[in-house]
């Protein structure tokens, strides 16, 4: 059975191997060729936390690969009543045929797999966010042609969002250094899992020495969802992190800026530096879409059971 609960279970193969046939289902999407390759399969989709871009690039995604997509809030769901989720697993599983959910706690995730008969795609939990990287790593490719030997810079929160891309970015030959302050770094064994790159990979707190000849900056928000009542304690200790113009100058000249979104101008990234690089960070957002139809082929099909 596979699954995408996080991209460090997912080899540089099979994430080179799935962003290949984004590219593909992205190319026949633009040039009108159908692909109707999940034909009749439905995705249920759980949500416990607020989504634009996952809910509607899933749903478009699964219905222009001929299926349905399913709807599902955990305030409406009895899962917000306090059904276990090994009971929704089994139940989900004999209604639908794969299940895309966003939540709180990985093991939520690592539940639904253990106990249901059906992949499981993580749309993002507070440990990381597999999709969304595989749509950066898309995107990086597109504009620059090609990963390998590239430094991506992350600044910011060791989040979901730097846990994934510092998987997604070493194991696919990039290189990968962040600034993060001292309390916010990400955890222990993604570290151990950096370590094992080298000098490829860096945490420090300097922002500059961090940004220093970038090829990619990347930034997220400094409070994520379920993290609201940190808000003030958060905007002091990251105030000083921010993409700006002044960063953007020590970084290669030919730099891209990525934000998954929703970005927060005047925090994380000044408005300038959000405009200047809009094409990129809008056509990251589009690739969502591609990258999840691919994630979705690459799971109901099970293409590697396959060959
Ligand atoms: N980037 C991202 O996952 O966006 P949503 O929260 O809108 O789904
Ligand atoms: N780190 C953010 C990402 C949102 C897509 C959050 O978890 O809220």
């Amino acid at each position: 059975m596979k699954h995408l609960l996080k991209l460090e279970d997912w080899s540089p193969e099979e994430i080179i191997r799935t962003l290949n046939l984004a590219d593909q289902l992205k190319y026949e999407q633009k040039h009108g060729i159908e692909h109707k390759l999940l034909q009749g399969k439905t995705l249920g989709m759980i949500f416990e936390k607020s989504s634009t871009r996952t809910r509607v690039s899933f749903e478009v995604g699964m219905t222009q690969l001929g299926g349905y997509p399913l709807f599902l809030s955990s305030n409406d769901l009895q899962i917000g009543r306090g059904e276990p989720v090994q009971d929704t697993a089994r139940v989900l599983s004999r209604f639908v045929d794969a299940i895309m959910i966003r939540t709180f706690a990985q093991s939520e995730v690592e539940a639904l797999a253990e106990y249901g008969s059906i992949p499981i795609i993580n749309g993002l939990t507070d440990y990381c966010h597999p999709c969304q990287v595989l749509a950066d790593l898309m995107t990086i490719r597109e504009f620059k042609g090609k990963l390998e030997g590239l430094k991506m810079c992350f600044i910011g929160d060791g989040n979901n969002m730097m846990n994934s891309l510092i998987v997604g970015a070493l194991s696919t030959g990039m290189s990968f250094s962040a600034a993060c302050p001292a309390d916010y770094m990400p955890p222990e064994h993604i570290m151990e899992f950096g370590k094992k790159y080298g000098d490829k990979f860096e945490i420090v707190s300097d922002l500059k020495q961090a940004a220093k000849d970038a090829d990619v900056l990347v930034t997220d928000v400094w409070a994520s969802m379920g993290q609201e009542e940190e808000k003030k304690i958060r905007e002091a200790a990251f105030a000083s992190y921010q993409i700006n113009d002044d960063l953007l100058s020590v970084a290669k000249d030919d730099c891209m800026v990525l934000h998954c979104l929703p970005a927060h101008r005047g925090e994380e990234i000044t408005a300038e530096v959000f405009e200047a690089h809009a094409a990129e960070i809008f056509e990251e957002a589009e690739n969502r879409l591609h990258a999840q139809k691919a994630v979705l082929v690459e799971c109901m099909l099970d293409r590697e059971a396959q060959e």
